[in-house]
């Protein structure tokens, strides 16, 4: 470092200091957690609102749609959950929210391969979108848990995610006023409880509807708005040719089963297999929703791909043969069979990327009623 500029960081140094010596502005101070809450006085509608093309859709129909019948959508308790979602109190260090691995404008995923715990801890696996999940059979890549009442509670007592104990932390909690009239708002009384927690917080996630992208316009309006790359995307996407609409079915552009796409010849991790100790399942995993998919790199669960360009360059010539290698992507459409080749030109992937874009849903990246109410 030259002199000059040495001296210069000296300077600005000592100027910084007397500046916060001088007006103690809290910008100086160790950052202290003040969990200040801004609730709009009549909550948010956080009610089921599925567009028609969506509701109409046999294959919809098809699906589950997870809402048990003891924990039915109400406001006041989707409120509760949008709290404890962005709470860092909810991780024994009081510095780790759900919403800490899970941001609002990645589609509820994180911006990087693995996300980061309490006290340093790394998470093995990429975080995944929340994303219409009210009509998900399963949870997590391996598709271990079966009811969102029973996944919630799995981070927050997860050892290395948020640490902590679910007794102390209903003690905690009822400790702190706010809590005691939202759960009130909520559950008709202040108490708090395992059980209040795990509905709240499903709700919140069952209420992350994304139903409001360019391509739910387009299927309205015939897609006149679509420029001719992404139509041209659209057409290879639905075609036999990129087979892409075969396991990231419409309208969720996910499928309820896991599947091996061919990422290596040896699974690292081995998947649905560490759920169900069978050997049919190692290498699968949950078939991601592309919803949102343009802002929730990177991909696969191990986030491996930066790009969407990777991605389909990837299905494109590099699927690799695996012994539970989905029959969707072999050559004689049998499990474990030959890695198709696509045979893609590049403006037809750049063309499949296009299309990719136009499921984000820019309401649901920046809605107000799924954004952080701390300030
Ligand atoms: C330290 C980071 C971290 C924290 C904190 C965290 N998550 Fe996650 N979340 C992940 C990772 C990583 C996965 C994938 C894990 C796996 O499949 O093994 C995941 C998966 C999920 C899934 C499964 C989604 C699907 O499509 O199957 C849900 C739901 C979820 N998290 C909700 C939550 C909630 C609710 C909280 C807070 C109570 C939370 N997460 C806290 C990192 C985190
Ligand atoms: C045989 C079923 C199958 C086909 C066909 C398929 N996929 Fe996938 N896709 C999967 C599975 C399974 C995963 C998750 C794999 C993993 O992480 O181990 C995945 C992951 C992805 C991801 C990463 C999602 C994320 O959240 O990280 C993208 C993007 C993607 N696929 C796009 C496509 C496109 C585009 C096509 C068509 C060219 C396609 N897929 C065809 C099964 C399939």
């Amino acid at each position: 470092m030259s002199n000059v500029k040495w001296v210069l960081g000296v300077l600005i140094l000592i100027l910084f200091s007397v500046r916060c010596k001088k007006d103690q502005s809290e910008s100086c101070n160790q950052p202290v957690e003040t969990y200040s809450l801004e609730l709009p006085t009549e909550p948010f509608d956080y009610s089921l609102s599925v567009p028609d093309h969506i509701q109409g859709d046999p294959l919809f129909a098809l699906l589950l749609d997870n809402q048990p019948s003891d924990n039915i959508q109400d406001n006041d308790v989707t409120t509760l959950g949008r709290v404890l979602f962005y709470d860092t109190r909810l991780s024994t260090t009081n510095d780790v929210a759900c919403a800490s691995c899970h941001f609002q404008e990645n589609a509820f995923s994180f911006p990087s391969e693995f996300s980061e715990g309490i006290d340093g801890f790394v998470t093995d696996r990429s975080s995944m979108a929340l994303v219409n999940l009210r009509w998900n059979r399963r949870f997590f890549w391996d598709l271990r848990e079966n009811r969102l009442e029973d996944q919630v509670l799995v981070p927050i007592q997860h050892p290395g995610e948020m640490g902590s104990d679910l007794a102390s932390l209903v003690d905690e909690l009822a400790e702190i006023d706010d809590y005691s009239s939202l759960f009130d708002a909520a559950f008709g009384t202040a108490e708090v409880n395992e059980e209040r927690i795990a509905k709240s917080l499903s709700q919140f996630l069952r209420a992350l509807y994304s139903f409001d992208s360019r391509y739910d316009q387009g299927v309205e309006n015939d897609f006149s708005d679509y420029s001719e790359e992404e139509l041209a995307g659209k057409n290879l996407f639905f075609s036999g040719v990129a087979r892409c609409n075969n396991c990231h079915t419409p309208q969720l552009f996910s499928s309820s089963s896991a599947m091996n796409n061919g990422l290596e010849i040896e699974s690292i991790d081995l998947g649905q297999y560490l759920a169900t100790g069978e050997e049919t399942d190692i290498g699968e995993f949950k078939v991601p929703t592309l919803r949102n998919i343009a802002v929730t790199a990177p991909y696969m669960h191990d986030g491996r791909f930066q790009t969407l360009e990777e991605v389909v360059q990837f299905y494109n010539t590099d699927i690799q043969p695996h012994q539970n290698l989905n029959d969707r992507i072999t050559e004689e459409t049998m499990m474990g069979g030959t890695p198709v080749q696509l045979g893609l030109s590049e403006e037809d992937v750049s063309n499949l990327v296009a299309f990719l874009h136009t499921l984000n849903d820019d309401e649901f990246l920046t809605s107000e009623k799924f954004s952080n109410p701390f300030n």
